[in-house]
């Protein structure tokens, strides 16, 4: 009796989170979307699992929510998977992660394909194991006629470290005569930055709790929204996407203006 009431539970929770889900649609979505997706080395160790069984399971939640992401009809995932500071780990842990990209698109490659998603990578990319970087050439490759979702993977991503390298071609392209330095505005230096082709992000998603932007997107994330759960990244599902989406479609974004029936 009770087994067939948590049944009926679990059918009525996930029925609710479809018809959400369509409603969702007909309002607006976020274009660019970009996730933190932290907290899974709390999640194993919860479970008195490796910190590593964590990162095991958080790339099958990227699986899903890039599916979830392509059905929304967002444009731009960009998920935020090792930073310029992950470094610092243990070589076991890193060495793990470094393993993943091959593993999840040794998996997921053809359903990505199929999917009609582009894969795409920012990041300090000749810091990578050549093994590393191999497997997302690879996929980036095979999926740069995809006009689909874009799954934009920040890889060794930090985002003083890229600001600086584009004040570096900054610089050099205005000693060489190539920029004049009276052209240089906010548009002009974001063509410097690794999202130089891609809108900034609309809704910023992170999860674990931490309430700090760890270094991702500084410069891209000015006039982003920010929703925040404490759900660990390998429990983050459908109903939280529908959380944080909804969420999103209730902010008013002003822009440093006025909402539109003030003026
Ligand atoms: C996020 O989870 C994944 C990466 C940073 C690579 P963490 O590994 O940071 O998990 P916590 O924050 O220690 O729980
Ligand atoms: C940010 O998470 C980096 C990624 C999610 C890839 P961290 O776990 O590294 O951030 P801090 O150390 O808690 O700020
Ligand atoms: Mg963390």
């Amino acid at each position: 009796m009770l087994n067939k009431l948590k049944q009926w539970k679990r059918r009525q929770v996930s029925e609710d989170a479809d018809e959400r889900f369509q409603e969702l649609k007909k309002h607006r979505i976020p274009e660019h979307l970009a996730i933190i997706m932290d907290g899974n080395g709390r999640w194993a160790k919860k479970r008195a699992l490796p910190r590593v069984a964590g990162h095991h399971e958080g790339m099958k939640v990227v699986r899903r929510v890039t599916k979830l992401a392509n059905q929304l009809g967002i444009k731009t995932l960009t998920l935020y998977a090792f930073s310029t500071e992950n470094w610092k780990r243990p070589k076991m842990e890193v060495e793990y992660l470094m393993k993943l990209p091959e593993e999840f698109l040794g998996t997921f490659l053809p359903e990505l394909i199929e999917e009609n998603v582009q894969v795409r990578m920012m990041g300090y990319e000749e810091a990578l194991p050549s093994h590393t970087a191999n497997a997302v050439k690879k996929a980036i490759h095979k999926t740069k006629e995809n006009d689909g979702l874009i799954l934009n993977f920040a890889l060794n991503y930090g985002s003083r470290f890229e600001i600086i390298e584009a004040m570096k071609d900054v610089l050099k392209d205005v000693q060489n005569g190539i920029l004049e330095e009276s052209h240089l505005n906010e548009e002009t230096f974001s063509q410097y930055l690794m999202t130089k082709d891609l809108p900034d992000p609309d809704l910023l998603i992170r999860t674990s709790g931490e309430i700090r932007l760890s270094n991702f997107m500084l410069w891209q994330l000015a006039y982003s929204e920010f929703w925040f759960t404490d759900v660990l990244w390998p429990d983050f599902n459908k109903e939280q996407l529908i959380e944080a989406i909804e969420a999103f479609q209730g902010r008013s974004r002003r822009f440093g203006g006025l909402q539109s029936e003030e003026s």
